[in-house]
């Protein structure tokens, strides 16, 4: 079997990472999450009281920033200068900012970077927002993952109840719906679906069919 790069995007809660952890353990490929990415440096910057639309203060931090991924048995650990971060990094606080802070061109381009790096050697799955349009354009397999609101919604609450995070229905809605209004209407490298990419949506399908079907895609590809 081929070496694939396998790209996941779509908006907030639609599934990517649960599927892509699935569908990379299944070709044994490599889970990157580069939302991960932008939480840590997120999480970094409220932690040291940077302005969260001070670019170069950003960028500043972002340099003297180490960003490590670490593939583990459950997805990916995350560490931000040594640190082990992965749990924080899903804290209401940093979600309500993340969207802000990966809006800088200056950010994207860095991350951006490591990210390709990252995936220089092929087989790996890699998820984000603009993983297909701008990180990994020549993916032998391009998938945009959504689901209904409603649906994201219901999702992230179950997430959140078993890690313990408190949360509603109703305010996730609200939160999910103006993430994705940020990330879809920034200048840099928005969320939209690629030309190539295949739509899957996953609104009326367990996370297995979900995974299935990118798994059968990938096959035809490798
Ligand atoms: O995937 P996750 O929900 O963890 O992503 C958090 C945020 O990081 C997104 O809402 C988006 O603002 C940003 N992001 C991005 N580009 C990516 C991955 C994530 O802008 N490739």
């Amino acid at each position: 079997a081929k070496q694939i790069q396998i790209a996941i995007d779509g908006p907030a809660g639609a599934g990517k990472s649960t599927i892509a952890k699935i569908v990379a353990e299944k070709l044994n490929f490599t889970y990157i999450d580069t939302g991960a990415m932008y939480r840590a440096v997120t999480h970094k910057a409220m932690q040291q009281n940077i302005q969260l639309d001070d670019s170069d203060a950003l960028e500043n931090m972002l340099s003297a920033t180490k960003i490590e991924l670490q593939p583990s048995t459950n997805g990916q650990l995350v560490y931000v200068d040594g640190v082990n971060v992965s749990d924080v990094i899903r804290s209401n606080e940093v979600t309500a900012n993340v969207s802000q802070v990966a809006a800088h061109a200056n950010i994207r381009e860095v991350l951006v970077a490591m990210q390709q790096q990252l995936a220089a050697g092929g087989a790996v799955v890699m998820d984000g927002r603009d993983i297909a349009t701008h990180v990994l354009i020549d993916a032998e397999l391009k998938v945009f993952m959504s689901a209904s609101v409603e649906e994201r919604a219901r999702r992230r609450h179950l997430d959140n109840e078993r890690r313990g995070i408190e949360s509603s229905i109703e305010r996730l809605q609200e939160e999910i719906a103006l993430r994705d209004k940020l990330d879809s209407e920034r200048e840099a490298s928005p969320l939209i679906q690629a030309v190539d990419a295949v739509y899957l949506d996953t609104t009326n399908l367990t996370i297995d069919e979900a995974a299935d079907a990118i798994l059968k895609l990938a096959q035809d590809v490798m």
